[in-house]
């Protein structure tokens, strides 16, 4: 079964698996690159977030509050995005994993920071894995490079595809996120949190050429591009 991804530009992606569609870090009308992007047309019936920073909670409250989503995130996020009104949310914590209607979700480590955006402790930042029938998805978060990654192909079954960022200065940079796919054991990379921001842009050839080295394939996918993998 293939997997349709919907890239919204920064972290943020969709999926849609088993009818039902995942909403991921939806950081869109604060991004200067993503202005095209009609924030009031995307669909979500989940809204996954990694952590509590501006860049990643971005439009959660208006999409949540718009589409009834549920916010999934660590306690501290899901207990914040309940008190600006989203009606639905559910809580997990690094380690946790629980299976909803379509699929499971298993946060994982990552290693970064986490608050939100009007200074209220965001607990720690997570990345997820995601099973569901017939693949597995594994999405970083904002992290460096950690030995933890090596984990992840013992805890799921063979991931179809990873999520990593690839930007530098405030996650793994490429060299960083070559090796981060050795350790999850996935050649099947789509790159992330790069070129948003002055201190993250990215030469994209060279960022794919580091992949390619090594057998791998690395995606970059256009603002607005649905693909599937
Ligand atoms: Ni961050
Ligand atoms: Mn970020």
């Amino acid at each position: 079964m293939s997997l349709k991804l919907n890239y919204y530009g920064h972290s943020c992606f969709s999926i849609e698996i088993n009818g039902k569609t995942l909403l991921f870090d939806p950081f869109i009308t604060g991004n200067e690159l993503a202005k095209h992007i009609d924030v009031n047309t995307i669909k979500a019936d989940y809204i996954l977030l990694s952590h509590g920073h501006f860049d990643h909670v971005g439009d959660t409250v208006a999409i949540a509050k718009r589409t009834n989503a549920r916010v999934i995130a660590n306690v501290e996020v899901a207990h914040w995005a309940s008190k600006q009104g989203v009606a639905q949310t559910h809580g997990l914590n690094t380690g946790g994993r629980f299976a909803f209607d379509f699929g499971s979700v298993k946060c994982v480590n990552a290693i970064h920071s986490s608050v939100m955006p009007d200074g209220v402790y965001g607990g720690s930042p997570v990345g997820f894995v995601i099973e569901y029938a017939g693949g597995a998805l594994y999405y970083a978060g904002d992290t460096a490079l950690t030995m933890d990654m090596k984990l992840i192909p013992m805890i799921c079954p063979k991931l179809t595809l990873a999520v990593l960022p690839i930007g530098d200065n405030f996650t793994m940079g490429v060299a960083d996120a070559v090796i981060a796919s050795d350790f999850i054991e996935c050649d099947n990379i789509l790159g992330v949190h790069y070129d948003t921001f002055g201190w993250i842009k990215m030469g994209h050839a060279r960022a794919q050429q580091a992949f390619s080295d090594k057998g791998k394939t690395l995606h970059l996918m256009a603002i607005g591009e649905t693909k599937e993998f």
